[in-house]
């Protein structure tokens, strides 16, 4: 039997459509828009990528996005003092500094300096400590928005076994924080894990984040189980896919992500649907 195909793209759109009419619910208020900064040091491609939906999306969805597209030798004293200045502005809800950064930049500083009530990655130390004990404020967007493709599609991780393989700070560590939350009996997979194939047989939700492509087999999903694919590779044909070998995979899972048109879209949307939230928290 093959999975039924969750889809991230329409999901999205619902949830922008949502942020949307969050947004005009503030404007009907007096109220500003809200308004997300995007930073992009450098070239990275893919980065650029990313960082042009999250500007092309704000505009669906009505939030002002003020762009920083900075050259690749700005030095960690400017970005941080950039950071400040954002920090103080009454004007911005939404922080973001794509990663990766170029190597002079320390990331986990940057992360730090933006002021947690503004950090709609949900990076900031502050953040995860809120998610950890139950008491969750900015969430990390891949991570939540997984939750909310979960709730779409009315799987409930309550009392199910949740395998996440990866342990990234972006990805695995707050998916199984997220997971947790919601109740289920959760398990981390890295690269000091024995027996992959094994943890992940015993599966019912699976999260697979790693960046490899195919790095999760098809056999090893248990007949029936919901597989979140986080990965995003291209490979050198220039196709993008995903962690799990989905072929494979398709056929033994219930529900499954493809890629694209799965977690990415989410990704996006659920940065909105942070600035909104830090937006309605501040002013
Ligand atoms: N790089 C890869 N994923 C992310 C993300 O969710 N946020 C930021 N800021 N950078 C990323």
């Amino acid at each position: 039997m093959s999975a039924q195909l969750i889809d991230g793209k329409a999901v999205a759109e619902k949830l922008l459509e949502k942020v949307r009419a969050g947004v005009e619910e503030r404007l009907g208020q007096g109220k500003r828009a809200p308004a997300l900064a995007v930073i992009l040091v450098g070239d990275n491609p893919a980065s650029a990528v990313y960082v042009g939906s999250k500007k092309k999306a704000c505009e669906k969805a009505g939030i002002r996005s003020v762009a920083y597209d900075l050259p690749a030798s700005t030095s960690q004293k400017e970005l941080l003092e950039i950071i400040d200045g954002l920090n103080a502005d009454a004007g911005v809800d939404g922080i973001l500094v794509q990663l990766p950064l170029p190597a002079q930049i320390d990331p986990q500083a940057v992360i730090e300096r933006i002021d947690p009530k503004k950090d709609v990655d949900g990076f900031h130390p502050y953040n995860v400590g809120r998610l950890a004990i139950k008491m969750p404020l900015l969430r990390p967007c891949t991570p939540r928005g997984v939750m909310t493709l979960l709730e779409e599609y009315g799987i409930d991780p309550k009392g199910k076994k949740a395998v996440i393989v990866g342990a990234s700070n972006i990805v695995g560590r707050p998916q199984a924080l997220e997971m947790l939350l919601a109740r289920a009996t959760v398990t981390v997979c890295h690269s000091a894990t024995q027996n992959l194939a094994e943890e992940v047989a015993g599966a019912d939700i699976l999260v697979a984040g790693v960046g490899i492509p195919n790095f999760v087999k098809g056999e090893w999903i248990k007949p029936g189980a919901v597989v979140i694919d986080v990965g995003i590779n291209r490979l050198d044909t220039g196709k993008l896919c995903g962690d799990v070998e989905f072929d494979v995979a398709r056929e033994r899972a219930g529900f499954i992500t493809p890629v694209p048109g799965g977690v990415g879209p989410m990704t996006v949307a659920t940065l909105l649907q942070n600035t909104l939230d830090s937006a309605n928290l501040n002013a």
